[in-house]
């Protein structure tokens, strides 16, 4: 038998490479859900495509989940921020910068509905930071979160995301709260007393909620991105919006995934419904890591209240490290550019990318949906695009789906082989990308038609 530790003489490249790191990293990785089957170690990425360690190439649909909007090492984006190190900059820790300055108008020229921007490192950073705005801003500490809607990994949001039907009561509630469900160990029972997850798309929950606890915030995604594509219903944002005037709570956009990615001015854009505070992270900076908290001035403000009881500490170390910030404003100037038309290209290959899709599960004579939102997409195995998390779990057909990816990712195509994951399209992508995925896709449905 094998000793722990000796390497087991099976392994692959990527495999090896997970058994060396995990004697010094738990899990061998540094986010544990990039583990998975098949288990790839990628070496190298550029424009559409990423490379593993056997030197195979994938058209990648994943892009990280979901930043790299212009795709993996823009030259433009890389020349910024090699400069900004070759002129000196560094992270001085002391007095503004004009960098810092200069990001901040750009980001905001993109969102009209947004007063003031702050800078942190994550995205988790930003929706936590968001929440304690709001909690300092109402007085109060409730929170409404959204059932499949993913918000970071801090305490406060980090619960009721993939949850089972077991771990959720065993059916669906409509019309008021699921039990909390934390994604981690090691959330208080305390802090999870003040947290509220209900469905999406159910606007008589919230009203239930808030008229049963004082709710400081509801943060939701405005489309549920980190289960597919799930869209709003007509109105429901609105709605949010008329409840939290009603009820006095403010009203929290995470466009951590759908900022950016949904078009310049996020979702909230589209929608023409103004949250109180939103968060962006991802696409804004094309995969470096910085995140934006933004919002309308009044609770933004809280950063610097006179009085001490309603200051809102925001700072950080790394907070507009000069590299992310040289990183963003690159990625902005570009993503506004009208002459390169980032998202009318994203447009035009997100719908070809549906058409063909949509004729090959025909063809092949499989229930397939396929949602979309600009250049975020995801094939629903089920008849229609779920409205919410308890659709989603009971209706589609997860077994099929993983093995639609796992045979992809066989073909060169990489979708994260995770069931429900949303995919994106980047600016690096080409219509003869797409031509190869169709190609992949029309072969692999051949193959796996008869294994339903
Ligand atoms: C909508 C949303 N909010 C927040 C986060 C957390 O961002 P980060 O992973 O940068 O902390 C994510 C990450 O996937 C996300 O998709």
């Amino acid at each position: 038998m094998t000793s722990p530790t000796e390497e087991p003489p099976t392994l692959n490249r990527s495999q090896k490479i997970l058994w060396r790191n995990s004697k010094v990293i738990p899990g061998g990785l540094a986010s544990i859900n990039r583990k998975t089957e098949p288990l790839i170690a990628f070496v190298r990425g550029q424009g559409a495509y990423l490379w593993d360690i056997d030197d195979n190439q994938y058209i990648d649909y994943h892009c990280g989940f979901s930043p790299y909007i212009l795709g993996h090492n823009d030259p433009d984006q890389n020349h910024a921020a090699i400069a900004a190190m070759e002129s000196g900059r560094s992270n001085y820790g002391s007095g503004p910068t004009e960098d810092e300055g200069e990001l901040a108008e750009l980001f905001l020229r993109c969102l009209p509905m947004a007063d003031k921007v702050q800078f942190l490192n994550s995205g988790s950073e930003a929706t936590a930071q968001a929440i304690r705005v709001a909690r300092a801003w109402t007085g109060r500490d409730h929170v409404i979160l959204i059932q499949g809607s993913y918000n970071g990994n801090q305490n406060v949001v980090a619960a009721n995301l993939m949850s089972t039907a077991d771990q959720l009561g065993g059916q669906p509630v409509v019309g008021d709260e699921y039990p909390v469900v934390p994604i981690t160990a090691g959330t208080p029972l305390a802090e999870q007393a003040h947290l509220h997850p209900v469905e999406f798309n159910d606007l008589e929950a919230v009203r239930c909620v808030a008229e049963r606890y004082d709710i400081a915030a509801m943060i939701t995604e405005p489309a549920l991105q980190n289960i597919g594509v799930v869209p709003p219903a007509p109105g429901y944002l609105e709605g949010l919006r008329r409840l939290a005037d009603t009820y006095g709570f403010l009203l929290i956009f995470d466009e951590v995934k759908t900022g950016f990615r949904t078009g310049l001015g996020g979702y909230q854009g589209l929608s023409g419904v103004r949250p109180d505070l939103s968060t962006f992270g991802k696409a804004f900076a094309n995969g470096f890591p910085i995140a934006a908290l933004t919002g309308k001035v009044a609770p933004m403000d809280l950063a610097i209240s006179d009085d001490p009881v309603k200051r809102v500490l925001i700072s950080g170390t790394y907070n507009c490290h000069p590299v992310p910030v040289a990183a963003a404003i690159a990625c902005l100037r570009k993503l506004m550019d009208p002459a390169l038309d980032v998202y009318g290209h994203l447009e035009q290959l997100a719908q070809q990318l549906e058409q063909g899709q949509c004729e090959l599960f025909a063809r092949h004579g499989i229930t397939a949906t396929i949602s979309r939102i600009g250049s975020a997409h995801c094939v629903y195995f089920m008849d229609h695009v779920p409205s919410n998390w308890w659709q989603l779990m009971s209706e589609h057909d997860h077994q099929f789906d993983l093995h639609y990816r796992q045979a992809m990712i066989d073909r060169g195509i990489y979708h994260f082989p995770i069931p429900t994951k949303q995919g994106s399209i980047s600016f690096a992508h080409t219509d003869s990308d797409i031509d190869q995925t169709l190609k992949a896709t029309d072969h692999v449905l051949g193959l796996l038609v008869n294994t339903r």
